[in-house]
């Protein structure tokens, strides 16, 4: 029991870190970097700032990937997949699929070259695209955690 209660601690440290950085970007760093940089800057500033961030969201990724299949394992609970009432367990999976896949997988093969090749093209509008994702994943990151403390806790929709 100790260890499963570790692993939620774990689970909650990591994502905190994470997706309260995820915030910080999006509605503070963003917005400010829009009404303070210039429009041919501001892509470069964010980049330059969000990289800084790029190691803390790999390391809480995986931590927060390892302690939520280890509670899986432990209490025995892949069936959840297969049941609708547990949703939620999807939204985690596919928010942590999303990011996995982004930090580990696109941005080290294509999709840094894309944004600095659009950057350079039309950076205004790279700017709006790159808010615009955030937005995105903050909202599906928000979903899936209000979903999970719900679930977890016996407010089960269906
Ligand atoms: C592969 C990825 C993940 C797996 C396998 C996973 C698995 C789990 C499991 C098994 C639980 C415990 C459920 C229970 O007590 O009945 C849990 C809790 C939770 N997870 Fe995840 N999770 C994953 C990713 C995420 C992500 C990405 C987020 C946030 C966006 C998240 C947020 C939470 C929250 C907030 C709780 C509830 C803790 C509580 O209220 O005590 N998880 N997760």
């Amino acid at each position: 029991m100790e260890k499963y209660a570790f692993a939620r601690v774990v689970h909650i440290i990591a994502i905190v870190l994470w997706i309260g950085g995820v915030a910080m970007v999006t509605t503070v760093l963003l917005p400010a970097i829009r009404r303070m940089a210039s429009k041919d800057d501001r892509v470069a500033i964010f980049d330059k700032i969000e990289s800084r961030f790029a190691l803390q969201a790999k390391i809480t990724t995986v931590l927060t990937g390892a302690s939520g299949f280890y509670m899986l394992y432990y209490i025995d609970a892949w069936s959840r997949y297969a049941e609708l009432r547990y949703w939620w367990m999807h939204a985690m999976t596919i928010v942590w699929v999303i990011f996995t896949l982004v930090l580990f997988v696109f941005e080290p093969l294509f999709l840094h070259r894309l944004f600095e090749k659009h950057a350079g093209i039309n950076p205004t509008r790279t700017f709006a695209i790159v808010f615009r994702l955030h937005l995105v994943l903050l909202a599906l990151s928000l979903v899936a955690i209000a979903g999970a403390v719900a679930g977890s806790h016996g407010w089960l929709l269906f």
